[in-house]
């Protein structure tokens, strides 16, 4: 068993959609019962809710149903996940800051690192912005996400 945890600022568009494109791919490669996936924020601004309505309805039309609620990092995310996938560099930083002895310096990885066609250095906040900057963060996180698995996958025992 691996188990995933995606970070994003709010839990309410990048890191729902990953983990929802991630459950997508690993229930058609019918390994539920070997990876975990599971999101956060950084900021617990927003626990307790629903994925923002806009992501949600572009992650719909690409057949990804969002399903996460919303909730802030815990540092015993640290021990309890084998990978911590952050959006941008801030929520790679801020996520650093709460394990000051690098103990698990190793498991915090930029989701961007697996991307093989989208060329960017960070999936964009798209809270601000109109839609198209949804769409790109659908367009990257479903690269990233097929490579991730990829190498999760050769990594179960
Ligand atoms: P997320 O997007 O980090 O991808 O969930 C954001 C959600 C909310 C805010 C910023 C980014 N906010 O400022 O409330």
């Amino acid at each position: 068993m691996k188990k995933l945890l995606f970070v994003c600022l709010g839990n309410i568009c990048r890191s729902p959609t990953a983990e929802g494109v991630m459950k997508h791919l690993v229930s058609q490669n019918n390994l539920d019962s070997e990876i975990y996936i599971d999101s956060c924020g950084t900021s617990g601004h927003h626990s307790g809710e629903n994925a923002d309505p806009r992501m949600q309805t572009h992650a719909q039309k690409r057949g990804y149903n969002l399903e996460s609620i919303a909730r802030g990092f815990n540092k015993r995310d640290f021990q309890e996940f084998d990978y911590i996938l952050t959006m941008d560099e801030s929520n790679y930083s801020n996520i650093l800051k709460e394990d000051p002895s690098g103990e698990f310096h190793d498991k915090v990885i930029p989701m961007v690192n697996f991307c093989k066609k989208v060329q960017t250095t960070e999936v964009p906040d798209p809270y601000y912005g109109g839609p198209d900057g949804f769409e790109e963060v659908l367009d990257i996180l479903e690269d990233a996400c097929e490579n991730l698995l990829d190498k999760v996958k050769g990594e179960l025992t």
